[in-house]
């Protein structure tokens, strides 16, 4: 097993559109070739900025939102409440309007998730996270500013730490949990899913505190 580091080494950033890795990814992905002809049904790229002190790691691409628009968190309602609040905490500039080619654009900040192909029922398996899991620490590394790393959701904040060379039981679970991972500051929310947001696990009050709170730490 390689370490992280010379599997970031090793990897790009970004796994290619027709990413081979994942078998059953790759079928889920040829299905939703012939059911959503028109949409983008590839590994989605990272989005923002290069130079970018904070990163932001999703899961994996919604079928329906970022599969369909190639674009991370674009076009389903996740992407509504973390778009919203990058917007209000001066992490983005510009109006989202879900679809990639509305000119937002991200300032200080990338956005990623820690498998780049949609899987079915938005749950990737474990060998699937381990698979995509050297773009995620090559992604990281590749950010020479990077001070902390947003997770949303368990399965980020595991494979974060673990793309990082940490044991995933290092962090602290939970939602506004912060912890240092490396040289990075982890800080953790519950994911913005629909299921969150609509049942008030997540409020945009709790999500907005987290996004405050990363531009107190990259301020210091
Ligand atoms: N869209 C993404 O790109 N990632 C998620 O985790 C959820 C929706």
């Amino acid at each position: 097993m390689p370490t992280p580091e010379a599997a970031a080494a090793e990897a790009p950033p970004e796994a290619p559109a027709d990413c081979p890795l994942c078998p059953r990814l790759v079928a889920y992905r040829e299905a939703n070739q012939r059911s959503i002809p028109e949409g983008f049904n590839g590994a989605v790229a990272s989005f923002g900025d290069e130079g970018a002190r904070l990163c932001v790691v999703g899961l994996a691409p919604g079928r329906m939102g970022a599969n369909r628009t190639g674009r991370p968190f674009t076009g389903d309602g996740a992407g509504v409440m973390l778009y919203d609040t990058l917007l209000k905490t001066g992490f983005a500039r510009g109006t989202y309007e879900a679809r990639p080619d509305d000119g937002l654009t991200l300032v200080d900040c990338m956005i990623t998730n820690a498998v780049r192909c949609a899987p079915p029922g938005n749950k990737p398996e474990t060998a699937e996270e381990t698979a995509c899991r050297p773009f995620l620490a090559a992604r990281l590394a590749a950010l020479p500013r990077l001070k902390v790393i947003v997770t949303l959701g368990d399965v980020s904040r595991r494979n974060v730490l673990r793309a990082l060379g940490l044991k995933a039981s290092a962090g602290i679970a939970g939602h506004g949990t912060e912890f240092p991972a490396g040289p990075y500051t982890v800080l953790n929310s519950y994911h913005c899913s629909r299921l969150n947001t609509n049942t008030g696990r997540l409020t945009a009050e709790m999500f907005e505190a987290v996004f405050r709170r990363a531009r107190e730490l990259i301020e210091v």
